[in-house]
């Protein structure tokens, strides 16, 4: 025996029964853990099934204040809603998402409507389910995402989502200075109490295809993101993205896509201690479901196997389209 200390450890002797294996646990997740995305679509009664997406669907406005219900029902705090524009709302400059009357704002109010102030919404700002682009932002003429032009119109969106009741406004655009401009904006237009969570460090990734179905911007999008979102070969930038973040005023900051990136995660908690959550994004539920339905493994096992490991990271919550199975798991 090369180690002297065996076998007085043996590290084997905890697990041995379910009850000390409990006492043992080092991370527990709860249902407050989940912030659940919901997709939303015009009309009313219309539950629309999204094929990349098996077991997600987008939900009229009627629709989303019953899945809030059910979020307030499950545990679940917050939600979070993206909206699926009417193909004839959509330009070039998205000013859609300045309607106060827009898809996202009608969600906000059925929402608060139907369950008041026990649960969080949480809105989207980028111009992405507005433009006729599918860019975040606005273009120059050479394809361009403009930074500054785009955070003003940013700004007006996200008071406009504040004006409809949202809770926590998530920047996801990846311009530069938009925390700081929102934050100035909504102090201005009396929602102090308003908070910000950053998409702070967002990437570039490949995760992201069924999420552009659901909001329907895949299709239209020509290109990709790189010039505003980054790369998933950096690490230290993503350390400034969140220190930058912070400084202009963030509440929380987040990464995203999830499961990939849990070193940035573990990186941000240690470096900064601020609240992190992790985006577990389209492409990652996608996976998960199609790796059941392949019967690779239990899917139940390996959604919470996963969601359990953003806690362990870090996190002080994740977003997942699981939030809802995850949540009916947790309360047994
Ligand atoms: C848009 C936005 C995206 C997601 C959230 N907000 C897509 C993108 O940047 O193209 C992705 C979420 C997911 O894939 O589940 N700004």
């Amino acid at each position: 025996m090369s180690d002297a200390s065996y076998p007085a450890t043996r590290l084997r002797r905890t697990r041995v029964s379910g009850w000390s294996r409990a006492m043992h646990r080092e991370t527990v997740m709860t249902p407050a853990d989940l912030i659940w995305p919901l997709f939303v679509t015009g009309g009313s009664g219309i539950e629309e099934p999204i094929a990349s997406l098996p077991g997600v669907s987008r939900w009229s406005v009627d629709g989303i204040a019953k899945r809030a219900k059910e979020a307030v029902e499950l545990g679940i705090p917050c939600i979070a809603l993206f909206p699926n524009t009417q193909p004839e709302r959509r330009s070039d400059d998205g000013a859609e998402a300045l309607n106060p009357d827009n898809l996202m704002c009608q969600a906000i109010r059925a929402v608060r409507d139907a369950c008041g102030g026990d649960v969080g919404i949480l809105t989207d700002v980028a111009l992405d389910p507005y433009t006729s682009h599918g860019q975040d932002g606005l273009l120059d003429t050479s394809g361009y995402v403009v930074n500054d032009d785009t955070v003003a119109v940013l700004v007006d969106q996200a008071v406009n989502q504040a004006n409809a009741g949202a809770d926590i406004i998530a920047p996801s655009d990846m311009m530069d200075g938009r925390v700081r401009a929102i934050r100035m904006a909504l102090e201005m237009s009396n929602h102090p109490n308003v908070q910000i969570m950053a998409y702070s460090a967002k990437y570039a990734s490949a995760f992201y295809g069924p999420f552009r179905d659901a909001v329907g911007s895949g299709g239209l999008l020509k290109g990709d993101k790189k010039s505003y979102q980054m790369d998933p070969a950096n690490g230290d930038e993503a350390m400034r993205e969140i220190a930058l973040d912070i400084a202009e005023g963030a509440d929380s900051v987040m990464v995203k896509p999830g499961l990939a990136y849990l070193d940035i995660i573990w990186r941000a908690k240690q470096r900064f201690g601020v609240p992190v959550f992790a985006y577990q994004v389209s492409g990652e539920y996608a996976l998960i479901e199609a790796g059941a339905a392949s019967g690779i493994a239990d899917r139940e096992a390996l959604l919470m196997e996963k969601l359990l490991a953003f806690k362990r990271a870090g996190c002080s919550g994740v977003l997942t389209y699981h939030a809802p199975v995850a949540a009916r798991l947790l309360n047994g």
